[in-house]
């Protein structure tokens, strides 16, 4: 599980006659946060989605070599940042999963396409939209080399959709050529989407799901810290402390730093409001951005994410290192904050299935009361929008 340390390095910065104000607010903002029409990802999944979703993966594995993941932002970092954090580094024996869909660069998607072409691929095209440009146009490179290998009776096996129930141009394609398809709730942002199938079926031809989920609502739990995290931040912005760096000690915890950073810059950045979320992964960026959080411009404070145990036993001297690498946490933590940081510690007892999942419950818990203390509206994204919609125009001008 988890456990958190508000007090030892934040204490100073925070006034207490502030803090108790804003706990006391938790009411307000429950109120608030009940009341919303996006909080589906708080709802349990039904058991028989959880089975149909298990079973496609099964005809993944049975009929093909890999399975291409389409999708950009929170139609891809949840599942994307937790295989990340759980496959081996090197010669990992999972059933292959590709990410492809967040970028238009023309040397990755050539790459991409020479890999696959003499590979029996599936893709799973996910998009709550259906629009969404990045998307599209590698959904639309992958389809024609389908084409260009098997005949349209064929090409229907080889894709799975994943998005709104009916709108969008995903949806009218689903119901025109008869793909399998899944459905992102109504009720459910793409960044809080961790729960649905957007990223439970990605997860599924390698993990365990029925832990996922079991994990995922076990974050229910997590509540009062999820809320005393949000007014923690909440406050120290008032401070000035405008920036907040999620530091991790594994790297392969640098693409849910990403993930974090798609769920608190899109939910709290609006109004001329939020916190910047950055990111490190210590001990590298000790020997880059180190520098500035040591003695630059104090606009910031840390969050620190340690995995308490790891069962990769290495003996250094006797000691093991892993528990060394720890030892330098708390040794960064006490640099930085006597340099004039505020640092947080977030501990997770080990890195699995269900820790990940509570973790996941927690953060987007932490991101919607946030949203409510700054007083914007957490679910939306209006700002994405605006850059989605000046491509559309360049794009047909063009
Ligand atoms: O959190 C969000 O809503 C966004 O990051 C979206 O997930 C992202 O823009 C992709 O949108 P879509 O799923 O519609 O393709």
């Amino acid at each position: 599980m988890l456990k958190y340390d508000f007090n030892t390095y934040v204490d100073s910065f925070i006034d207490q006659k502030e803090l108790e104000n804003l706990m006391n607010k938790k009411d307000e903002v429950i109120k608030k946060f009940n009341k919303s029409d996006m909080i589906g990802w708080t709802e349990r999944v039904d058991d028989s989605l959880i089975k149909e979703i298990k079973e496609t993966a099964q005809y993944v594995k049975d009929n093909f070599d890999c399975l291409v993941v389409i999708g950009i932002g929170g139609s891809f970092l949840g599942s994307y940042a937790f295989d990340k954090m759980l496959k081996r580094y090197f010669e990992d024996d999972h059933f292959e999963v590709i990410y492809a869909g967040t970028t238009l660069s023309s040397k990755y998607l050539d790459e991409l396409l020479d890999y696959l072409k003499d590979k029996n691929f599936c893709i799973n095209v996910i998009s709550k939209s259906g629009t969404t440009m990045e998307t599209t146009i590698t959904y639309k490179l992958l389809k024609d080399l389908l084409k260009r290998k098997y005949n349209e009776q064929e090409i229907v096996k080889h894709i799975i959709a994943t998005t709104d129930k009916e709108k969008g141009k995903l949806r009218e394609e689903v119901n025109e050529m008869g793909y399998k398809s899944f459905i992102i709730p109504d009720n459910i942002g793409g960044r809080y989407s961790f729960i649905t199938p957007a990223h439970l079926l990605p997860l599924a031809l390698n993990y365990d799901i029925d832990e996922i989920v079991h994990g995922y609502y076990r974050g229910k739990r997590l509540d009062d810290y999820a809320y005393q995290y949000a007014v923690i931040r909440n406050l120290l912005f008032k401070k000035g402390k405008v920036v907040e760096n999620f530091c991790v000690y594994e790297e392969n915890m640098s693409y849910f730093t990403e993930w974090l950073k798609q769920l608190f810059g899109e939910t709290e950045g609006k109004e001329g409001l939020g916190l910047l979320p950055t990111s490190t992964v210590h001990t590298r960026d000790l020997h880059s951005l180190g520098q500035f959080v040591q003695e630059g411009n104090k606009i910031l404070f840390e969050t620190f994410l340690k995995v308490e145990k790891d069962d990769h036993f290495i003996d250094y001297d006797g000691k093991s290192l892993h528990d060394i690498n720890n030892i330098v946490e708390d040794s960064v933590m006490r640099a930085h904050y006597s340099g004039g940081v505020p640092c947080i510690e977030i501990i997770i007892d080990e890195l699995n299935e269900d820790t990940i999942a509570s973790m996941i419950y927690f953060f987007q818990l932490a991101a919607a009361y946030s949203g409510y203390l700054f007083g914007i509206e957490p679910f939306n994204q209006p700002g994405v929008e605006v850059y989605k919609k000046e491509v559309r125009e360049s794009l047909k001008n063009e």
